[in-house]
């Protein structure tokens, strides 16, 4: 059964040096340097604002870094920038269906890799039935409900296999059923040998589906750290208290500790 259609080379790690992003004069990414190396699950998590969607749609080259580099290192990177972006995919918050039918929207997304049309099918229907969507394969996609759509932006990315999944807060929105489904999805594309780098504002989905945790605070990454040790010990103050549910944003009134110290 055809499951995927990776091949060749690489293109992880991803390393991040320096960054810094700026926009309207504030500087919203700060120093930051990471690296992206194996097939992990990586969860980033942090306050409203803390500049998480900034850091996926900068990997992901949806923006360009005011300072600093973001490199693919791996072998495959050799090849291309054509080559680098189909190896990654990111799904939205709320996903981006094409005015197509549910399978219609796999199909095209397949076509597009230069996948033929046999194979197409097979994989087609192979997500989707994955997805639990094969009964709404004919349906307008435009037409499916949130936890529906988000399923299919799903199926139609492990139908593409690709090396490097971004997923911006995959299950915002949805109701726990939903979110279980989605999250179980997340895991089966992890199990293809996809590296999951998301962002959650769920802790007990972190707890669920990471491998590491990464915590970001005003557009700094403040730890970083293999998930059990991150919520059993969490050497930062500002994650302690974000892992406590105290961090939501800073208020004095309620807490005499003074705000982190900014320099920006
Ligand atoms: N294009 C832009 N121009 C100016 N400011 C921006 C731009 N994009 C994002 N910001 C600001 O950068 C900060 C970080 O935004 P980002 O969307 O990355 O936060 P986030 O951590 O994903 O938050 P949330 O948990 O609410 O999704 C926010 O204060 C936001 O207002
Ligand atoms: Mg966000």
């Amino acid at each position: 059964m055809i499951t995927h259609v990776r091949q060749g080379p690489n293109i992880l790690p991803l390393e991040l040096k320096d960054i810094n992003f700026e926009a309207r004069g504030q500087r919203l990414i700060k120093d930051m340097n990471c690296a992206f190396s194996t097939k992990r699950r990586n969860v980033i998590i942090g306050p409203n604002g803390a500049g998480k969607s900034l850091l996926l749609r900068l990997c992901h080259g949806l923006l360009k870094p005011s300072t600093g580099s973001i490199e693919w290192s791996g072998a495959g990177a050799n090849k291309g920038r054509e080559y680098i972006t189909h190896q990654q995919a990111m799904v939205f918050q709320r996903p981006v269906m094409l005015r197509r039918s549910v399978s219609g929207n796999i199909d095209y997304a397949l076509a597009l890799k230069g996948v033929t049309p046999s194979q197409r099918r097979e994989i087609t229907d192979n997500v989707l039935q994955r997805a639990g969507l094969r009964r709404l394969a004919d349906q307008p996609a435009r037409v499916l409900s949130g936890g529906e759509q988000q399923r299919l932006a799903l199926a139609r990315v492990w139908a593409l296999s690709p090396e490097v999944l971004f997923l911006d807060e995959p299950t915002a929105n949805l109701d726990p059923s939903a979110t279980h489904a989605v999250e179980e999805i997340i895991q089966a594309i992890h199990e293809t040998g996809t590296c999951i780098i998301m962002t959650s504002h769920d802790l007990g989905q972190a707890r669920r589906l990471a491998d590491e945790v990464l915590f970001l605070h005003r557009g700094r990454l403040l730890e970083r750290a293999p998930t059990e040790q991150f919520f059993d010990n969490p050497q930062n103050d500002l994650a302690q208290a974000f892992v406590k549910g105290e961090l939501l944003w800073w208020n004095r009134g309620r807490d005499n500790r003074k705000p982190p110290k900014e320099n920006n």
